[in-house]
């Protein structure tokens, strides 16, 4: 058998010349949550079949696909689901993918329920940060946009127990929808802050096909920046690295800092290196995917790391996607025809 370092494998240009860099690996399609905007509960319900077992990767094949992609240029890696804590004994892939060399960023991201149970095993198996997605602070609006009536507390304390565990600072995220819950994203900005945490507020995007997105849902990126600014002064800080997602600012008073996404009003797909890799092995090159590329069948029929790497240059190197860039240009229309892959299905 061919093993990557006989193929010696080197990164991987797409073709705008971008280099793939960061892989998000969805463990699961399932979500103990039923957000309206990703899993509405409408459609999700008790009969919903989700995928089944066997269909899954399992932890070795996910680990062996990451060492391949690690190989090709990969340095951070996001689990992310659905939710990934519902997946069992998540602490053991962690433990796998913490010992793979050339990865300089393990993390993940959560709605936090299971973290009060999770934290310390993830933290000892060498999981380096944690996003937690929480969309306001207001218990009776995050009740509705759970889906499930959970209130806000749960989060907290999970934040908490991450805390405890020694994560930090955390990262949260929040989606900001028109009319929802944008009235309560500078007491979002105003509670991380006074806890070292930094918030990232996320414009609502048209991922997939059941959230019935408009436009006008939409909170443009520099209006949150002014919302908050208004209350508590910001100015601008430089990006962390190239192709960070995340348009940063700093309190002015030296007490921290927030991120904006502004995939819809400032798309970033310029320097877009990211990689999804789905629950049951398929790649997606693009949030807005409509066809992935199968790996988990070359897997399971026996091919060996250099036909896999093959099939992964051949995929990245063939790669045009900027869905962000263009949907400003296609019609209402155009979009509904396009059918995309599900959120809860490659992860944010
Ligand atoms: P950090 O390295 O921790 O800053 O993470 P990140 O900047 O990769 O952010 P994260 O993974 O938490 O992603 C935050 C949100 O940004 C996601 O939930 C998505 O809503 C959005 N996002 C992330 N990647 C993409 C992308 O490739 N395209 C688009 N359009 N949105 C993205
Ligand atoms: N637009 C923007 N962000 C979204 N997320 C889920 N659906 C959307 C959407 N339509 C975010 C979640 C979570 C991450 C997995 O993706 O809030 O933080
Ligand atoms: Fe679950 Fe996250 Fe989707 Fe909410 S956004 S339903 S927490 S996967
Ligand atoms: Fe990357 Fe697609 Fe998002 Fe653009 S829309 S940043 S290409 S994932």
């Amino acid at each position: 058998m061919t093993t990557i370092t006989d193929t010696q494998a080197i990164a991987v240009l797409d073709k705008f010349r971008r280099p793939l860099r960061d892989l998000r690996i969805s463990v699961t399609d399932r979500c103990n949550f039923r957000c309206t905007y990703c899993m509405p509960a409408e459609i999700f319900g008790e009969r919903y079949e989700f995928l089944p077992r066997a269909d899954l990767l399992s932890f070795e094949e996910i680990a062996r696909l990451t060492r391949i992609f690690v190989s090709l240029g990969v340095i951070k890696v996001r689990l992310t689901g659905g939710e990934p804590l519902v997946r069992s004994e998540m602490d053991k892939l962690v433990a796998m993918l913490a010992d793979i060399d050339g990865i300089g960023d393990l993390t993940m991201t959560t709605n936090a329920y299971l973290l009060p149970q999770k934290a310390t095993a993830l933290r000892n198996a060498g999981l380096h940060r944690l996003t937690v997605s929480l969309d306001t602070l207001d218990d009776a609006i995050f009740r509705e946009m759970n889906g499930r009536g959970f209130g806000v507390s749960r989060v907290l304390e999970g934040i908490a127990a991450a805390e405890d565990a020694g994560f930090r600072p955390i990262k949260v995220n929040s989606v900001v929808q028109r009319g929802v819950n944008d009235h309560t994203l500078v007491d979002l900005a105003r509670y991380f802050r006074e806890r070292g945490h930094i918030v990232r507020f996320i414009e609502y995007m048209d991922v997939g096909n059941l959230n019935g997105w408009r436009l006008d849902d939409v909170v443009p990126a520099e209006e949150i920046v002014a919302r908050i600014d208004a209350e508590i002064p910001l100015e601008p800080a430089e990006s962390n690295y190239r192709g960070e997602v995340a348009s940063r600012y700093r309190f002015k008073d030296g007490s921290g800092e927030i991120g904006v996404i502004a995939s819809v009003t400032q798309p970033f797909c310029g320097d877009c290196t990211r990689l999804r890799l789905s629950p049951e092995g398929t790649l997606f090159t693009c949030l807005f995917g409509v066809n992935g590329t199968d790996l988990r069948t070359p897997m399971r029929d026996g091919a060996d790391d250099a036909e896999l790497i093959n099939i992964i240059r051949g995929t990245w190197s063939v790669r045009t996607d900027r869905y962000s860039e263009e949907r400003s240009s296609m019609t209402d229309e155009l979009r509904s025809l396009r059918k995309k892959v599900e959120m809860y299905h490659i992860g944010g």
